[in-house]
């Protein structure tokens, strides 16, 4: 169920919507917001909460990277592993973050702390390569970059 401010903020948002079916990707962040990830009963519970199908809501969620459809660490670490990423290493990014943390990509360590997935472009191009953990980006990695950042993070 959604918290009494995340109703308010959709009551909010359905004003700015010119359909139900349009609103489902906002109501889908509130979601991932409030709970960390998407499970399909929280998908059955968007679609019953804005009347519309649930396979619209499972399609929308599935097809987006930027839901989280198994639960995350506490810092989700999305490296973007596009073309200019890729020509400017990703691979070497996501390899020693993988070593680093000691996890293969798209799984999370076992303290829950981190979690490391290779994501669609983040818009980011002139910084690649790029990632971002949580709501924060990170350009022109290095693998000492990488060290810097996760002894920053607690
Ligand atoms: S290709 Fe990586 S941010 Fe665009």
């Amino acid at each position: 169920m959604f918290s009494e401010e995340n109703l308010k903020k959709l009551e909010e948002l359905k004003k700015r919507y010119p359909t139900n079916n349009a609103l489902t990707l906002p109501a889908l962040w509130l979601a991932q917001e409030q709970f960390g990830w998407i499970s399909e009963d929280v998908m059955r519970y968007i679609a019953n909460l804005i009347n519309v199908p649930f396979n619209h809501v499972y399609s929308v969620a599935s097809f987006y990277t930027m839901y989280n459809k198994k639960p995350v660490g506490k810092y989700h670490i999305q490296v973007c592993t596009n073309i200019s990423c890729q020509l400017m290493g990703s691979e070497n990014i996501i390899q020693h973050l993988c070593k680093k943390l000691n996890i293969t990509l798209g799984n999370t360590t076992p303290d829950g702390k981190f979690t490391i997935s290779e994501v669609e472009c983040l818009g980011a191009c002139g910084g690649a390569p790029a990632m971002q953990i949580n709501d924060d980006y990170y350009e022109k990695l290095t693998p000492e970059k990488i060290d810097n950042i996760l002894l920053q993070l607690k």
